[in-house]
């Protein structure tokens, strides 16, 4: 039996979630709306009749006419919450704030535009988290724009660089003499690839590949200011992340041409989807975009001189690769490759009745040992691992308990794959599971449950599911209890 103990003594073990995904309170205390309460209240298609088992979410349809209105309910349980990490060993939390929370209408204009009441419930968040002895890890954004800035074009207008770094700077000012960790955008692939290309959370779904560029050089602007002006105004030492989507490939076999085949596809670019490590990781940390990349997209920007020119320019090159102090990765599956005979990789479909999650997606524990080790053999900055999970459509047991024995097994395998990492010489300081509790999956409402944590959506009690308990032996043994089976 593999041992582990690979862990680095200082390994942060901990849990995510986002706003929109547990908090609630969508309009409470004065929260402005934000794109995802406009999507989830005005975009059911008519004739919509709810959950239909088996249901595939349609675009423009969040499963089951479901909304973020209630989730979790996390703005009136933190306390609770809290509580329940600390029973879990959890040594950090990793949450997002709701831009809209603490400026309404998106857009600083003086102190009278930021709501006390929303800053004061992240102050109370921190609070509690410290009291029990868990570091706070905020995301300052995790796809939930506020409305008005969704109207006037989101990442499609370059104003937003200036609007978010006004919202990093109200938030730093208020939390920073507590909070020392920050992560400033999630997955920009996904809320400017698949999601506006399927037009599922979109500020224009028409958008070309140029348009699209666009604003993806913006969103990575936006970062760059966040960065800088979380360096400029913390009171405390900060530790600066992101955390992107990592797409992983992995070796089909133990060739090492397959092995060169994996690393290629991972860091390649050969379609114009946004599903890349590389068109936003080599600009942050080299200061450029890749090669590969500007070839693809070559026609789309050269025939626009405006995309051409911010592409390029120098200014804002430097303001995007701002030193980052860890590089953070939301891992869940990767496919497998091969090298075909003409040297190009090729991907191998997984077998039929290949392990897959509730949602769909093929269980593949390598993910946690190549994604670490291309991304880190490229970029050489620290990393965390800021999300890793699945949904499986737990219940409650008769006797009370959430036997969710597929989730453990699923963590063990990949955290095992992520010691190997380490052993392998990643710099890895840090896992974070998500999710911590069941939450809104999104387009697909509340039917997939990720949470270590069980909810009952119509009464909010919580209880620990079996993957927890062992999660928390995890956590006290820095990893030892991976060797121990199941639990
Ligand atoms: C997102 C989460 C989401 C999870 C599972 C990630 O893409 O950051 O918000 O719930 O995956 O789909």
């Amino acid at each position: 039996m593999e041992t582990c103990l690979n862990f680095p003594k200082n390994f942060v073990w901990g849990a995510a979630t986002s706003a929109y995904q547990v908090e609630g309170a969508w309009n409470a205390d004065g929260k402005g709306p934000s794109n995802w309460d406009d999507y989830c209240h005005n975009h059911i298609p008519a004739g919509s009749t709810g959950d239909i088992p088996g249901q595939v979410y349609t675009p423009g349809n969040v499963q089951a006419n479901q909304t973020g209105d209630f989730a979790a309910d996390q703005y009136h349980r933190f306390v609770e919450d809290v509580g329940l990490m600390k029973g879990l060993n959890l040594q950090a939390y990793r949450f997002s704030i709701a831009w809209s929370r603490v400026i309404p209408n998106g857009i600083y204009d003086g102190p009278s535009s930021v709501n006390q009441k929303g800053l004061d419930y992240y102050s109370r968040l921190v609070d509690a988290l410290l009291a029990a002895g868990i570091t706070p890890y905020p995301t300052l954004f995790h796809w939930d724009v506020p409305l008005a800035i969704w109207h006037k074009g989101a990442w499609h207008n370059r104003e937003i660089v200036k609007w978010f770094e006004d919202y990093t700077r109200v938030v730093v000012d208020r939390l920073s003499d507590r909070v020392k960790h920050w992560m400033t955008i999630n997955e920009p692939q996904i809320f400017l690839g698949p999601s506006e290309h399927e037009g599922l959370q979109t500020s224009n779904a028409r958008a070309s590949h140029a348009q699209r560029l666009l604003a993806a050089h913006h969103t990575l602007l936006a970062h760059g200011r966040s960065v800088a002006t979380i360096r400029e105004h913390a009171k405390l030492p900060p530790t600066i992340g992101w955390a992107p989507i990592g797409r992983v490939k992995v070796p089909a076999s133990d060739k090492p041409q397959d092995l060169d085949a994996a690393r290629k596809a991972t860091l390649g670019i050969y379609k114009k989807d946004f599903w890349t490590n590389t068109w936003f990781a080599d600009p942050i940390v080299f200061g450029h975009y890749p090669e590969d990349g500007l070839r693809l997209y070559h026609d789309d920007i050269s025939r626009n001189p405006h995309l051409r020119a911010a592409l390029s320019s120098a200014d804002d090159l430097r303001t995007i690769s701002q030193k980052i102090d860890f590089y953070g990765i939301n891992v869940y599956d990767a496919e497998r490759f091969r090298m075909n005979d003409k040297g190009e990789p090729e991907k191998v479909p997984f077998p039929d009745g290949h392990a897959r999650t509730a949602i769909g997606w093929f269980v593949e524990p390598e993910a946690l040992y190549w994604g670490p080790k291309f991304l880190f053999e490229r970029y050489k900055v620290p990393m965390m691992i800021t999300e890793n999970g699945m949904s499986s459509h737990d219940w409650v047991d008769l006797d009370g308990k959430v036997r969710d024995f597929a989730r453990l097994d699923y963590t063990r395998r990949y955290l095992l794959a992520l010691g190997r990492a380490i052993k392998d010489g990643v710099d890895m300081r840090g896992y974070f599971h998500w999710s911590l509790l069941d939450n809104f999956e999104w387009q697909c409402g509340y039917r997939e449950r990720f949470g270590l944590i069980h909810v009952d959506y119509a009464t909010q009690k919580r209880t620990i599911k079996e993957s927890a308990k062992w999660y928390a032996k995890v956590i006290s043994s820095n990893g030892e209890a991976l060797s121990n089976g199941l639990g």
